[in-house]
Order: structure tokens, then sequence, then C-alpha cells
């Protein structure tokens, strides 16, 4: 038997406590696979109490300091499950620089510092692999970057914050609020520490900036994807689209590729009730990747939760593991491309979408016509239109839901600016996109 692979785990949250009970039941499926031993050597946390420590039967290896994991010189994978910026990404820097290979599951330093990350991965020669980073137990990192590896990609499109998908789907089939849903989740452990990163879009935003990044080659920069999220959104728009026009309203992460730049945006969308997406519900997650050579690949699973995420960060220790006992781990980078060089992104004013509005409006003859007029006036073409007999939105006026075809978001920004000078406009327009 080869000599073991020595483990030091930071964070011992949701995830981390997945991975410690993976790794102590399947320990005979990983380690056949990996052909060593896998030790735990280290497990560190600043707030598990002795009580969690002893119940994991972790209390000999268990410390509170991240440095004596980072300073061990016995261990040779780093993983790494605290979360959020920092400390977390100086602890992936120093590890790699003490030549340790890395398991992170932590969205935020990959898509923020992702440059940074695989430079110091590439002069170190060390191996930083992710697969929890997106789609929770989804293995959409291993078939985006192994997988297709011959194809240009074309396309990415996804349901990818699990704590989003949960609040939607409670809030069109439960009748449940949105406060209450977001409650469930949070007690449900599919929840960032601070829901705001899932609600406001963020965390999808990581995902998309990810996977984006591996597709390009190149650094898809944060600040380039165009971000919404789900607090703006209306419960009698949700229920009104579903019944009248038969669509579902997701939160979702698109990307498309360009042979010179790249689109990438981040918001809810109404989903035709057909498409397999209107059926993902819960905390799953759905991807969509579509390749020049394969056509679109759907990948379908649990985007949260502890045991979905244990699943995929013990994957990437289980690979680690295997090429460091192999000897040949950090001989090749996991992600290949120039980390350096930024994403050339396409502008928000010339991304292209189809539309749902909502006007809320003054009931008097002529108001129909006047906001066509407008519409048509700037190229806009109508699909649908429908006006609710009873009031939408009560005691302001008649509402009007107008979907369109396909347009430039500039081109519907200075229409929506037209319309909101008319006098008969008595509330804020209501836009969403409707997909694909
Ligand atoms: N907060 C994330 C979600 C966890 O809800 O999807 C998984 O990344």
């Amino acid at each position: 038997m080869k000599p073991p692979v020595r483990i030091g785990i930071i964070g011992l949250g949701t995830v981390g406590t997945g991975v410690v009970q993976m790794l102590q039941t399947n320990r005979a499926v990983i380690e056949a696979k990996v052909g060593a031993p896998v030790h735990l050597a280290m497990v560190c946390d600043r707030s598990a109490t002795p009580a969690e420590v002893k119940k994991l039967g972790i209390a000999s290896v268990f410390v509170r300091k991240a440095e004596e994991v980072l300073i061990n010189p016995d261990i040779e994978i780093l993983v790494e499950l605290i979360g959020g910026y920092e400390p977390a990404r100086t602890f992936v820097l120093k590890a790699l620089h003490a030549g340790k290979h890395v398991v992170t599951a932590n969205k935020a330093i990959l898509a923020k510092y992702w440059g940074d990350i695989f430079e110091h991965a590439r002069i170190y020669r060390r191996l930083v692999y992710f697969e929890g980073a997106v789609g929770g137990g989804i293995p959409v990192i291993q078939a985006l970057n192994e997988g297709m590896a011959g194809n240009h990609i074309t396309k990415i499109a996804g349901i990818l914050n699990g704590t989003t998908n949960f609040v939607l789907t409670r809030m069109s089939q439960g009748g449940l609020g949105y406060h209450a849903a977001l409650k469930e989740a949070q007690a449900a452990g599919f929840a960032e520490s601070d829901p705001s990163f899932d609600v406001d879009g963020i965390d999808t935003a990581h995902k998309i900036a990810i996977l984006a990044s591996i597709a390009s080659g190149t650094r898809v920069r944060l600040e380039d994807v165009v971000t919404e999220g789900i607090t703006q959104l209306d419960a009698r728009d949700i229920a009104f689209v579903q019944k009248e026009f038969g669509y579902t309203v997701k939160l979702l992460g698109i990307a498309r590729f360009t042979p010179n730049a790249v689109e990438v945006r981040v918001h809810p969308a109404l989903i035709p009730a057909k498409h397999p997406f209107a059926n993902v519900q819960n905390e799953y997650n759905a991807v969509t990747l579509d390749g020049d050579a394969v056509g679109d690949i759907m990948l379908y699973g649990r985007g949260a939760g502890r045991m979905a995420a244990a699943s995929a960060v013990v994957s990437d220790i289980t690979y680690v593991a295997r090429q460091v006992a192999a000897g040949t781990a950090g001989k090749l980078p996991y992600v290949s491309g120039d980390h350096r060089k930024a994403a050339k992104a396409i502008a928000q004013a010339d991304m292209q979408a189809r539309f749902y509005l909502r006007f809320t409006v003054a009931d008097r003859p002529g108001v129909l016509a006047s906001i066509s007029g407008i519409l048509g006036k700037r190229g806009i073409s109508i699909s649908g239109v429908y006006q609710p007999e009873d009031n939408f939105v009560s005691g302001k006026g008649a509402s009007i839901m107008i979907l369109t075809r396909q347009t430039a978001e500039g081109t519907m920004g200075k229409a929506l600016k037209d319309i909101a000078r008319q006098s008969y406009i008595r509330a804020k327009t209501v836009l969403l996109r409707i997909e694909p």
C-alpha cells in the first residue's frame, strides 16, 4: 500500500461537516479510487463547539487556528470551506505558496480572484479543484472543463442558486410569502451566511463568471456580469404570467459567447412551461451547456445542501489525492487558458432579449395605443397583450401586460423612458426578460 495522502480542512460549517462525514462513511470507495489511504490530518474551525467536534469523532485532529493547517508540512491538500472573500483568499494563496494543492467550494473567491488564484497555481505547479463551487452536487465543472474540452462553447444557461429557486418555487406553488420561503431555505442550510448574496443574484453571478471563465479560457470579470436578483419580484407577476401566458419565473445565469466577446447576465426570467428549466424545483439546479460539436447538454441535480456540496468536494479530494498518490499532481494545470486576460464583455445596452412589461396606467381611452405606438417607433414588436378587467394594482389604475419580440436592452430602455414621461403612467413599469 502507498503512503497516505494527508488532507487538512479549514471550515466546519454545513459543507465541511458533510465532507468529514462522507470521508468517514465512504472511505473504502474513495481509497479504492485514490489507490492509497486518505488521512484527515487536521480540521480547523473558529467556532465549532466541542460537542460538534466530538460527535464527528475528530477531536484528536481538531485545531482552532487556520495557520496550523497552512504551516503543517505533512498536509498535501488544503480543503478550504469557510466561504466569503477574506480570509479565504489569503488561506488559498498561502496554501499554494506552501506547496499544497487546494480543493475549494468557494465561488466568491474564484469569481473575484480567478486570475490571482490560477496564476499562483501555475507558478507553484499546484492544483486547484472547485467542483463544489457551482451547482452543488452536479458535476458541471468537470463536464465543462474536461467532458466538453474539444468544443467551442456557445452558450451556458442555468438555474444556479438553490436558495432563490427554493423561494420562487414556494412562492409560485406553495403560496408562501417571500420572507417565509427564504427562512425555510436558510433553515435547510441552502443559503449563504449573508443571504443577500443569494437573493440579489450575486451568488449566481459568481457561478456564471466561473463557468464563463472556464469556457472562454480567459478571466470573466465579476463586474462585467449584469446582475439583478429576485427581491424586486412581485408575487402577482409570478402568478399572472403562469396563469395567463404559461410561464414560470426562475433566476437564471446566462453566458453567451461570440468569437470576440462574452455576454454574461443574471436576472429573473420567464421560462415557457414546456422548457425543462420550468420543472426544476426547490433547491435543485439545472444547467445547459451548448458546444458547437455536441449540441446542448443538460445537467440537473441538487444545487445546495450539505451532502450535495460534500459530494462535489469529496470528488475533488479523491481526484487530487489520486494524482498526489501517483506523483503526477501539478504536472498539468486543472484549468487551462490565459487567466490574466480579461474577457471582452458585451455591454448591457447591446444585449438582446424578449420582454414582459407591466404598465400601471390611467384607465382612459388611447393609452394602449400610445404605449404600442412608442414601442413601435423604437422598432419593438409586440407578441402578446393583456389587460385584466379587474384592477391588478388596486387603486392605482389599469394594468396592461405586454410581451415583446427580441430587441436590444438599450432600445427597450429608451422606449420605457419615453413611456415614463407620459401623463397616464401611474407607477413604475415592471420589466422581466423572457428566455430562451
Ligand atoms: N447559497 C447557495 C445556493 C449554496 O443557494 O445555491 C450553494 O452554492
